[in-house]
């Protein structure tokens, strides 16, 4: 009897345990069906250690299993993952109150706590603040305003002759091309008579930009594991500190022309800020609770997002060309039916589609932001019949919009001329289709000055110089926060 009613408490049990664990699943299947799908992660690290060295290429590999839009878990973060150009821009562009914040992230807070310009949070301040840089900005490097194209054709010159000085060797022109772009955010933005090559905080910056780079990537694991910070600590202090030698050398310029400001006479995007200090921050009917400090660190955002994407993206044009002989020979043939052997201007842009085409098929085939900054949600929404909550984290996998060859035929093939229409001209539809700069609120403030600067740099160069790639053909980056080519040699020739 005893053995009996065991049996019989035994089987109860299963079967209670069985029904809990059946209704856990059949929540859980309900929840998830208007939850993005995605793959399991492990506790803790959720899905981080199955990212890789490449994250972008890892989500478009998970994107053809589980969709344009899925779901992974960063750490502690929830994160949903874009990965078509329609899928960004209906949570960036059409619901851009709700995808515009920044996460909780270490490296946001650590950047001027979460109040700066690139990695602050999503609030009226930050509408203000972002109207102000962009005003400043379009003010003093609009395509208009002749030091602008000046400063780029200067530097543009530089670089050229110091091709032209080094045709009986080989060389890697990473450093040159670095210090040439740099040079042109660096004067737009603190005065035209000063050379960057000169300021040595500047320079610290620039060189310890790789690391800040890759610390503020996309899947850092101090931001998404915030505990690893107590673990290994040393990586976290060491990109304070290099970000303190952008606040130092950024203060100094500030204070610089502080002194020398007259508002009659605004000299540069330094000058602007402290112009637009006055104007918002002493109205407290205007400021939003903005303060100088803020206004000032939008140096910083320039200075630190002004140049690796631009000379990035030069160093994949002259890798491409130096590789693809027969589109350079393309390039440089539109160049000299054009514009001969006069300068270029910036009043030649649009005249050269096949040259712009190829810059086009560059940032495609090479996007030096392949996954964005990341974004947050501000609250509770859904995105495609999914239910996405407030606080999740939100990845723009820029990377895989340049692969989807429901977009793009043949995506791993370099083809310039799909950028061109029956006539010859760039088609905008099609140049619409790439994401290079973002969507939304967030869009990049200085696609403008990146714009202006490769088409000068551009045919600058191949215009008296021909490039020949001598290292083997490489195509696969560096990963970081931008996406870089691997270190190359090249050898010129004086055309
Ligand atoms: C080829 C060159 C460039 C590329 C490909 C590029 C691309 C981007 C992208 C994709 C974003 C992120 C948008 C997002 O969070 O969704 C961004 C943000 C930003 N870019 Fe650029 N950019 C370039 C050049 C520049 C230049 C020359 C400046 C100079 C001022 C600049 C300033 C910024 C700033 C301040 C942000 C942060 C905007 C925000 O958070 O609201 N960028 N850029």
């Amino acid at each position: 009897m005893g053995d009996i009613f065991n049996q019989t408490d035994i089987t109860l049990t299963f079967v209670f345990i069985f029904t809990l664990i059946a209704i856990g699943l059949y929540r859980r299947h309900l929840r998830s069906k208007d939850q993005p799908p995605g793959p399991w992660g492990l506790p803790f690290v959720g899905y981080l250690p199955f990212l890789g060295k490449n994250p972008p290429r890892k989500c478009t590999c998970l994107a053809k299993t589980y969709g344009d839009i899925f779901r992974i878990r960063l750490g502690s973060w929830p994160t949903i993952v874009l990965n078509s150009s329609a899928a960004i821009r209906e949570a960036l562009v059409e619901q851009s109150e709700t995808f515009s914040d920044r996460p909780d992230f270490f490296s946001c807070k650590v950047v001027n706590n979460m109040r700066s310009l690139g990695f602050g949070s999503y609030t009226p301040r930050w509408r203000l603040h972002s109207k102000i840089a962009s005003t400043v900005l379009r003010e003093f490097a609009s395509p208009n305003k002749p030091t602008t194209e000046k400063v780029i054709m200067m530097e543009a010159e530089k670089l050229t002759e110091y091709f032209l000085e080094n045709t009986h060797t080989h060389f890697d022109p990473h450093e040159e091309i670095f210090f040439a772009i740099g040079s042109v955010i660096y004067q737009i933005c603190c005065g035209m008579d000063k050379d960057c090559r000169n300021d040595k905080g500047y320079i610290n910056l620039i060189k310890n930009t790789k690391m800040m780079q890759e610390f503020a990537g996309a899947g850092n694991p101090i931001d998404v594991m915030p505990w690893l910070r107590y673990v290994i600590p040393s990586k976290a202090t060491r990109f304070v500190e290099i970000l303190q030698t952008l606040i130092v050398s950024t203060d100094t310029i500030m204070n610089e022309h502080l002194q020398t400001f007259d508002e009659k006479y605004l000299r540069d995007v330094a000058d602007g800020l402290i112009f637009a200090e006055k104007k918002y921050c002493r109205n407290p009917k205007k400021n939003q609770g903005i303060t100088k400090s803020d206004i000032f660190s939008t140096l910083q955002d320039f200075l630190g997002a002004g140049f690796d994407t631009s000379s990035s993206t030069l160093e994949w044009i002259i890798l491409s060309l130096g590789h693809y002989q027969h589109i350079q020979e393309l390039v440089q043939q539109e160049i000299d039916s054009v514009i001969g052997t006069r300068s270029v201007s910036l009043d030649d842009m649009g005249k050269l589609p096949f040259t712009e085409a190829t810059i086009l098929e560059t940032q495609r085939v090479s996007p030096v932001v392949p996954i964005g900054i990341p974004h947050a949600t501000s609250k509770d929404t859904v995105l495609r019949n999914y239910r996405i909550k407030r606080g999740t984290v939100v990845l723009c996998n820029f990377y895989g919009t340049t692969r989807d060859s429901k977009v793009w035929r043949n995506p791993e093939v370099f083809t310039p001329e799909r950028f061109l229409d029956d006539q010859n001209f760039i088609n905008s539809s099609i140049e619409n289709k790439l994401l290079t700069f973002g969507a939304g609120r967030r869009r990049c403030p200085g696609d403008f000055i990146a714009k202006m600067e490769l088409f000068l740099f551009v045919v600058n160069i191949f215009q008296k110089c021909k490039i020949k790639l001598i290292s083997e053909a490489n195509f696969e980056g560096v990963f970081g926060l931008t996406y870089s080519p691997r270190s190359y040699t090249i050898k010129v020739f004086h055309r």
